[in-house]
C-alpha cells in the first residue's frame, strides 16, 4: 500500500485512539429515548469530524428515527463509488453493576478499549473514518469515490432501512462497505457473504381479570405462566428442529457443495465451549456442521420470559398475564410477512381457549446471501489477507445487520462486510472491548481495500 498513507495511518495513532474515546463517552442508546440528546451529540461529532478531515456534504438526514450522518467524496473520476455504511448507536449498557470500569468511560487496559460501541460499531466506523482521512491527509486525494451512510438506529429498530429506500437516489454506489462483525479466530480474519434475519415477537398470555390465590383457584383456571411454557416447549423439538407447521417451508436450503464451503470453516467445538463456559455445545443436526448449524440453520431462542411472582421468596399466586421475548433466526428465502402468519397460526391452534393473548413484532430483519465469488468480496478477502499477514476466510454469520437486505434491495450492488471485531469482544454484554491492534490494523486494511477498489 501507499507508505505515506501507512505512515500516516501509524504516526496518528494515538490521536486516532483519542477521537474513538471521546466518541464513545457519548451514550448513543437507540433503543431508550431518554438517550436521544446523547444520539443526537454522537451524530453531530461524528459530522463536524467529518468535515476536519475534508468531507463533503456532510449532513444529518432526517430519518423516522435518529439522523442519518451522510457524507461524500466525490473526487475520483471513472473509479468506483463504495457506500461506506455503520451505525452510531449503541445497546443498552445493562447490566450496569458488570462492567469492571463504567461503560461511557472508555477504558484502554491490556490493549483494549472497554467501552459500549468499541467494537459495535463506533470502533469499527472510526476505523474507516481514520483510512478516508490517511488518504486525504496525505495525497489530496482518494482512490475511489465515497458517500458515509452512518445510521442511528441499527440496534433497536428498521428506521435505517427505512432511509434507504427514502434515499436511495443519492446513494448510487458500485458496492457498499461494512464493518460490523467479527472474525471467527483471532487467527482467522473474515468476510462474510451471508447474514441470518430475525423475527422477534413478545408474546402475550392473559388470564383471569386479576392475579388469584393459587389454592383457592389452582386447576379451576388456567394459570397464564403454565400455559405460556406449556407453548414455549411445543415450538422446538429436543433436537432443535423446529415443529411449528409450515416454518421451513420457504428455506432455501444449502447444497451439498455450499455445505461443504460452510464447514470448511473451521469450529473447534471443545475450544468453543471452554471459552464460552459450557460443559457442551448443541449438537448439529444430522447432516450439518456446528458451523452451519450456527450461521445457515434458524432458531427458536426465547430471549426473556416474566410473569406471575418473581420477587423474593414464596407467593402463591396464579399471576394474570405471562410474556415472553422470543426470537427466530432466519435464513434465505424465510420471509418475515409469512411467518407471522404462520406463528399466528400456531399460537392459535395451541393455545387453551381458557386465555387471551396478543404478539407485538418488535423487530424483523431478512436474511442476507451474496455471491462469495463476486469481485469486490474476492478482493477484500486479498487485502485482508495481506494486511493482516493470515489467510482470510468467507463466511456466513448467524447474527443479522438489517439495513443490508435493503441495500441490496435498493441499490442493488454487491455488499462487503468485513469487520474487524474478534469473537470475545463480548459485544451487547457488560464487557464489551475492541483489542487497539484490531482498531489500528482496521484502519491499514481500510487504506489498502480502497486502494484496491480504486486500481481496477
Ligand atoms: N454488529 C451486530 C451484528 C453482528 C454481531 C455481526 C456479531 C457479527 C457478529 C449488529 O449490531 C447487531 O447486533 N445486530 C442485531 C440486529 C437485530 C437487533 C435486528 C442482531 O443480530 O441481534
Ligand atoms: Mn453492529
Ligand atoms: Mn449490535
Amino acid at each position: 500500500m501507499n507508505t505515506q498513507v501507512t505512515n500516516y495511518l501509524r504516526e496518528k495513532r494515538p490521536q486516532h485512539l483519542q477521537t474513538l474515546c471521546d466518541w464513545l463517552k457519548m451514550p448513543s442508546v437507540s433503543a431508550d429515548d431518554a438517550f436521544r440528546p446523547a444520539c443526537v451529540q454522537a451524530a453531530n461529532f461524528l459530522a463536524e469530524h467529518f468535515k476536519k478531515i475534508g468531507i463533503e456534504n456532510v449532513k444529518l438526514l432526517p430519518t423516522t428515527g435518529h439522523e442519518i450522518v451522510y457524507g461524500d467524496w466525490l473526487h475520483a473520476p471513472g473509479k468506483p463509488t463504495i457506500l461506506l455504511y455503520g451505525h452510531y448507536d449503541v445497546q443498552p449498557a445493562d447490566p450496569i453493576d458488570l462492567w469492571e470500569t463504567p461503560a461511557f468511560e472508555p477504558n484502554i487496559r491490556n490493549g483494549n478499549i472497554h467501552a459500549r460501541g468499541s467494537c459495535d460499531d463506533k470502533g469499527q466506523v472510526m476505523m474507516i473514518v481514520n483510512a478516508v482521512e490517511a488518504w486525504l491527509a496525505t495525497q489530496k486525494n482518494l482512490p475511489v469515490n465515497i458517500k458515509f451512510f452512518i445510521e442511528g438506529d441499527e440496534e433497536s429498530g428498521p428506521q435505517g432501512s427505512e432511509a434507504v429506500h427514502t434515499y436511495a437516489k443519492d446513494l448510487g454506489c458500485d458496492a457498499i462497505l461494512i464493518c460490523d462483525t467479527s472474525w471467527i479466530t483471532p487467527d482467522v480474519p473474515t468476510i462474510y457473504y451471508g447474514l441470518r434475519g430475525l423475527v422477534y415477537y413478545e408474546l402475550t398470555v392473559r388470564g383471569a381479570a386479576r392475579d388469584l390465590h393459587s389454592g383457592q383457584f389452582g386447576n379451576l383456571v388456567y394459570n397464564p405462566v403454565n400455559v405460556l411454557c406449556e407453548l414455549i416447549a411445543k415450538v422446538r423439538g429436543a433436537d432443535g428442529k423446529i415443529l411449528i407447521p409450515g416454518f421451513y417451508d420457504d428455506v432455501l436450503w444449502p447444497t451439498d457443495a455450499q455445505q461443504k464451503e460452510l464447514a470448511s470453516v473451521p469450529l473447534d467445538p471443545a475450544a468453543h465451549a471452554k471459552e464460552l463456559g459450557v460443559p457442551q455445545l448443541y449438537p448439529p443436526q444430522p447432516g450439518w456442521s456446528h458451523r452451519s448449524m450456527n450461521s445457515a440453520y434458524p432458531t427458536f431462542d426465547v430471549c426473556g420470559m416474566f410473569g406471575g411472582y418473581t420477587g423474593k421468596g414464596a407467593k402463591t399466586v396464579l399471576g394474570n398475564e405471562a410474556r415472553a421475548k422470543m426470537s427466530f433466526r432466519i435464513v434465505p428465502n424465510q420471509m418475515p410477512d409469512q411467518l407471522e402468519k404462520i406463528v399466528r397460526k400456531f399460537i392459535g391452534d395451541n393455545l387453551p381457549k381458557g386465555v387471551t393473548w396478543s404478539i407485538d413484532v418488535l423487530n424483523t430483519a431478512e436474511a442476507f446471501y451474496a455471491d462469495p465469488n463476486g469481485p469486490f468480496l474476492q478482493q477484500a478477502k486479498e487485502v485482508l489477507a495481506e494486511v493482516t499477514g493470515k489467510p482470510a476466510v468467507l463466511a456466513r454469520e448467524g447474527a443479522s445487520i438489517p439495513i443490508v437486505t435493503a441495500f441490496q434491495a435498493a441499490l442493488k450492488k454487491p455488499v462487503v462486510i468485513c469487520g474487524m471485531g474478534l469473537p470475545d469482544d463480548s459485544i451487547h454484554s457488560p464487557y464489551e472491548k475492541f483489542a487497539v491492534a484490531q482498531y489500528e490494523q482496521g484502519g491499514e486494511f481500510v487504506a489498502a481495500l480502497l486502494e484496491r477498489y480504486g486500481a481496477k
